[in-house]
């Protein structure tokens, strides 16, 4: 565990500088100041932010009869968000300080009466604040126009519900899910990409009969714990259930998956039995039935809802997280002195970069770079020929390259290939003709 070789804090900076000079995320706007609570993710961050959410897709969506997918837009009709209490209820408590004029949410102030940053009792009262973002739509801007975007991605998805089951004809118990962009006006974002201002959540929402709740709800927590345990290799020291005991009003239920992040536990993903709450709100503010008709009992009924909802930028910043490492190795020549070797210890499912092929000499160049545009057609695949081995073996460690090809001059006589894993430096040799399925089964391993 990453948590056994260094410490929090430091950790912190290390995966932080490691995403910036790798190339996994870096801030938006970097060239004019960053601009606060927004993050770029760069090649290889582009690369295994997708990765997480083809996963996410697969597991949720295409590999399930009774889940369908939806795309819906960011900027919704404002009633939307009156219907879902995001308007009048959205907000936290702030307070600014009249000295330094630092902005605080009350309930992360360990003494909301004292500025943590420069010690002042000067503070402003405290205030309610709204975290939806504000647009205009069309060439007005007033009142009569404003529009605002998406606080999740889960308001769609009840507003859709009629349309999505008629075009699909299915029947309850079913599911509605989807990924994309969310944005919260977070008064203090921090800890890296964990509190961002624009973030994508991958959200489903399961309907059933009220009867049929709890079970589903039980169903959907187990398997969302099978995917971090199972897809994301997440050890059980890693990650925890919280069970939430001051629940909404409308809900029956909820628990939180919560993961060890250097900073401290913080939330992943909820689980949370909804109850009939959101398809009730919307018909009401939109004066069409949600409600649904079960035909072959003759019998209609507001749905009732189990969500389960997983911030995408969380699972990267956990699995980066976990996946840190440095150990101290001996480098390859003799009476040299022992350096440092950084791993990412990343799930091969989702590394940016599954398989690497480096041949061993740039002579090499034309049978080594063959081989990998084969490898290429099947897995996340990078060709590097650049520098000695040594040091590109050190790359791929470094951005979580769970398995590197080495191309050496017996390749083109016996047609086999070494294969380095990342984790135990063991190397096998592989006859071309077997590499493929060889990989199969260690990346789905
Ligand atoms: N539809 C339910 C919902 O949106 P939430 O707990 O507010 O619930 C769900 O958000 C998930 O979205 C969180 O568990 C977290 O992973 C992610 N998330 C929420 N706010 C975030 C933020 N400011 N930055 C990054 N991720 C965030």
């Amino acid at each position: 565990m990453a948590e056994e070789n260094v410490k929090n804090q430091e950790l912190m900076d290390k995966l932080v500088s490691l995403c910036k000079r790798r190339g996994f995320v870096f801030p938006s706007s970097e060239i004019y100041g960053g601009i606060n609570g927004f993050w770029d993710y760069g090649p290889y961050g582009a690369r295994m932010k997708r990765a997480i959410e083809n996963l996410w897709w697969h597991e949720m969506v295409e590999t399930r009869d009774n889940v369908e997918g939806l795309d819906s837009t960011i900027i919704c009709h404002p009633r939307v968000w009156k219907a879902s209490g995001h308007l009048d209820q959205f907000s936290d408590l702030m307070t600014d300080c009249r000295n330094c004029k630092s902005r605080y949410r009350v309930d992360q102030m360990e003494d909301p009466t004292t500025c943590p940053n420069c010690g002042s009792k000067d503070l402003t009262e405290p205030r309610e604040f709204n975290l939806m973002m504000k647009t205009f739509v069309g060439p007005v801007f007033d009142e009569e126009h404003a529009a605002y975007l998406r606080a999740e991605t889960c308001q769609p998805i009840f507003v859709d519900f009629h349309s999505v089951r008629v075009a699909t004809r299915q029947k309850i118990p079913f599911g509605i899910a989807q990924i994309g962009k969310a944005f919260r006006n977070e008064i203090n974002p921090r800890n890296f990409t964990f509190r961002s201002r624009e973030f994508t959540q991958m959200e489903m929402e399961f309907f059933c009969e009220e009867a049929q709740g709890m079970e589903f709800f039980e169903y959907w927590k187990e398997q969302r714990i099978n995917y971090y345990r199972n897809k994301l290799k997440f050890k059980d020291d890693f990650f925890r259930i919280y069970v939430h005991e001051k629940l909404a009003h409308y809900a029956k239920a909820a628990i939180d998956i919560e993961v060890k992040f250097p900073f401290g536990w913080g939330e992943l993903e909820g689980v949370h039995h909804r109850g009939t709450w959101d398809l009730s709100r919307h018909s009401e503010f939109s004066g069409e039935d949600l409600s649904y008709m079960d035909h072959d009992n003759h019998r209609k009924f507001m749905p009732t809802v189990i969500e389960t909802s997983v911030g995408l930028d969380r699972t990267m910043l956990a699995l980066l997280s976990a996946a840190y490492d440095e150990e101290k190795a001996a480098t390859a020549k003799e009476g040299m002195e022992e350096d440092t070797r950084i791993v990412m210890h990343l799930p091969p499912l989702v590394a940016p970069i599954q398989v690497a092929v480096l041949p061993q000499s740039k002579k090499l160049k034309e049978s080594a770079y063959a081989l990998y545009k084969e490898i290429d057609r099947h897995f996340r695949a990078e060709y590097d020929d650049t520098g000695s081995i040594g040091k590109r073996y050190r790359r791929q460690d470094e951005i979580g390259t769970p398995y590197c090809i080495c191309y050496d001059f017996e390749s083109g006589n016996d047609n086999c290939v070494t294969v380095r894993d990342r984790d135990t430096m063991l190397q096998d040799r592989v006859n071309v003709t077997q590499l493929r399925d060889y990989l199969e089964k260690k990346i789905e391993a």
